[in-house]
């Protein structure tokens, strides 16, 4: 991993994370992360050493054969993604799963909202399984199901009726969430489909309300042509009834409703970082995920979902500098695949995504020694209703080309 820094920056040794400095996998026992609340498993998996839990790994895999099919988000930790028969971002992998009708038992590595997806996708004789449980996404949480429905009602008294406001949601979010889109002519969408999907709700609406990520809503809004005083931002923190913090003309103007949630990971990029490494790396490319803040984006050369940034630098040619705004264990990956060009992260002290991290291969060959056994750890399960709306709201997006 030490290739995804440029060689000048040094790293000030407290600040540090695991995935900074290697990716030789520790018995969970002696992870830093994994000292306080984690999800409990038998005692047996915490001191197994990297050798022996790759072996037990394979050898589950060996036994389970096509009746289990491994999907890795591509944050996941390089000891989790060597087992993944596919990975990709969050828009391709719910389809992938979609897709994979003979696999039995769907094992998410990802977090909590990408295996809802898969579950509410796939057909009703597969299980979703997520490694660990506590593997959820902070900004997935930033929007619970009774603020968005409390907004919802206060916007409907606003305007006199929703009939013209279009609800769009993030794919990280509740499958409550998803639910709520399909039921009330919403959507969701992924940030490798998030111009088309606004398209599609203006199309139907003359407002689009867009959670959780105001991040990701400005950015493709902006790209779209609205202009920043044509969104608002609701501030879902203040106290109900207040309208989201917003005065009555900020309201009539908006076209996008943005609610006020961020990924911690992303916000961290900064367009000092950026100046930085222009300065640094003259010719240098920048390219970032749409999660980071709208100075950021327009600094960039380029801004796409975690495939699109991946596909970005197969596509340069040899010798090229990109600097990359995303999560570390990504860009980490990319400069090591990558040998013959300069790939290194903006942030120099930018940890992982503490929850992907969260999916260690204890885990793994934990849920995976459970399914030879006919045993099923930590299931992913949408209630049927949920499920039954949030599929309508998954589906719009699928069918959009
Ligand atoms: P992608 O949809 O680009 O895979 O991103 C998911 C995510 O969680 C980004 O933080
Ligand atoms: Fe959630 Fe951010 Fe982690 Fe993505 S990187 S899973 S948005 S916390």
């Amino acid at each position: 991993m030490t290739t995804s820094f440029a060689p000048e920056i040094d790293l000030i040794p407290q600040l540090q994370c695991e995935t900074d400095t290697g990716i030789a996998t520790l018995p969970l026992s002696q992870e830093v992360s994994f000292r306080s609340w984690q999800q409990s498993i038998p005692q047996e998996y915490w001191d197994l050493g990297a050798e022996e839990l790759v072996a037990r790994i394979r050898a589950a895999r060996a036994a389970l054969g096509t009746r289990v099919v491994v999907l890795g988000h591509h944050y996941q930790r390089e000891d989790i993604i060597q087992f993944a028969d596919e990975r990709g971002d969050s828009f391709a992998l719910a389809q992938y799963a979609a897709e994979r009708p003979e696999a039995e038992y769907i094992v998410f590595c990802g977090v909590h909202f990408m295996a809802e997806a898969a579950d509410i996708l796939c057909a009703p004789h597969q299980q979703v399984i997520l490694p660990n449980v506590e593997a959820g996404c902070s900004m997935a949480d930033m929007a619970s199901d009774p603020d968005v429905r409390s907004a919802w009602r206060e916007l409907g008294d606003y305007f006199g009726g929703t009939d013209d406001i279009i609800p769009v949601t993030y794919m990280n979010s509740a499958a409550s969430l998803k639910a709520f889109c399909g039921e009330h002519g919403g959507v969701v969408c992924t940030s490798s489909n998030a111009r088309q999907v606004l398209e599609w709700a203006f199309a139907r609406g003359k407002r689009v309300f867009f959670f959780p990520d105001q991040h990701l809503g400005r950015n493709t809004a902006d790209a779209m042509g609205i202009p920043l005083e044509e969104m608002a931002l609701w501030n879902w923190r203040g106290p109900a009834g207040r309208l989201g913090g917003l005065a009555g003309e900020q309201l009539d103007r908006a076209r996008v409703i943005l609610w006020q949630g961020h990924c911690s990971v992303h916000q961290r990029f900064s367009v000092t970082q950026i100046e930085a490494a222009r300065k640094q790396f003259p010719g240098v490319q920048i390219v970032v995920h749409p999660e980071c803040r709208y100075d950021v984006v327009q600094a960039a050369d380029a801004n796409g979902s975690t495939a699109y940034i991946a596909r970005y630098v197969e596509q340069a040619p040899a010798g090229s500098i990109i600097g990359i705004g995303t999560e570390i264990n990504l860009v980490s990956r990319l400069a090591k695949e990558h040998p013959d060009k300069t790939i290194f992260c903006l942030d120099p002290v930018v940890c992982p995504c503490s929850t992907m991290y969260r999916v260690h291969p204890a885990y793994l060959a934990w849920v995976m020694e459970g399914l030879v056994r006919g045993e099923v750890h930590n299931r992913i399960e949408v209630p049927a209703e949920t499920k039954r709306y949030a599929k309508i709201a998954l589906e719009r997006m699928l069918a959009l080309k």
